[in-house]
């Protein structure tokens, strides 16, 4: 059995200092085997946001595994957006930016979807590439096959279920039919700061597996790949669902999910938030206004 705390969208430089420390306090009180951060622990990968981040990492006493999100990526600093994009969330967070851990019970990847520009306005979109689908590939069959495999990347693999047309990571459908394929059970995201979950629902037509919009009831073949997307961690830049992170509970090839959230003094599961607090509006208290650090 292995317990996992799936963190997402951090964003130090507007998170609520109450939650920080109440996630600290859980999470050092809790000691799951492994938290998993999916990325944007920063609001504009400032030095310092990434110094309060990467002090937030260090107060934890479970090991913790991260990979990058496009607020890692600097927004004003141009030169360094694109002759090095994650020159600062090296120096801080970790130098690998595609990571892989495990144990004799699951084995872990990353996928950086973050990217430094894209061939639109919004470059806050990411991707994966076919070179990451291959590299992924590789990692996961060198894993032992008994091992409960898990991908993480920070954009989306799973819309919505109110919001269906929601954008999804470049290539999200292909890279979900080579993990599942490959065993994966979990999937990690974050990046919409909303908490939700579902298995992999591929479309078939014939034999072969085709994009979600031409599903249809019928043709929906059940998957054993479940899509954990969370809500924001600790920021206060929330989209109708307060902070949130998810526990997940790894026993005899299946994960238990139990989203834990924010209920303005403390993180409560589901069953014992009130309506209120399950809508995003528990008490909160943002972030007071930072000093620009000189550096
Ligand atoms: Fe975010
Ligand atoms: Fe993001």
């Amino acid at each position: 059995m292995r317990r996992i705390a799936h963190i997402s969208d951090l964003h130090f430089g507007k998170t609520d200092p109450a939650v920080v420390e109440g996630l600290v306090a859980e999470l050092n009180a809790d000691r799951p085997d492994l938290v998993i951060a999916s990325g944007d622990f920063t609001m504009k990968a400032r030095r310092r946001e990434f110094r309060q981040a990467r002090a937030f990492l260090d107060r934890l006493t479970s090991p913790w595994f991260a990979i990058p999100g496009n607020h890692d990526i600097p927004h004003y600093d141009v030169i360094e957006r694109f002759v090095d994009p994650f020159h600062t969330y090296r120096a801080y967070i970790r130098k690998d930016l595609e990571p892989i851990w495990s144990d004799n019970e699951i084995g872990v990847i990353g996928i950086n979807t973050a990217r430094r520009a894209a061939f639109e306005m919004n470059w806050s979109h990411g991707r994966i590439s076919r070179e990451q689908i291959l590299r992924a590939k590789e990692r996961l069959e060198a894993f032992p096959r008994h091992l409960f495999k898990i991908v993480v990347g920070h954009h989306p693999f799973l819309p919505p279920p109110y919001e269906p047309q929601t954008r999804l990571v470049g290539r999200a459908e292909e890279a979900l039919a080579c993990f599942d394929h490959l065993g994966v059970k979990l999937v990690l995201a974050g990046h919409l700061h909303r908490g939700y979950a579902d298995f992999r629902k591929p479309v078939i037509k014939g034999d072969t597996v085709v994009g979600q919009e031409e599903k249809s009831p019928e043709r929906v073949r059940t998957s054993e790949l479940l899509i954990v997307q969370a809500a924001s961690a600790t920021s206060t830049r929330l989209r109708g669902e307060p902070n949130a992170y998810n526990r997940i509970r790894i026993e005899e090839g299946r994960a238990r999910l139990e989203p834990r959230l924010w209920d303005g003094e403390k993180f409560v599961s589901a069953t014992e938030a009130s309506e209120a607090v399950k809508s995003g509006e528990a008490p909160r208290r943002d972030d007071p206004p930072m000093r620009e650090a000189a550096e």
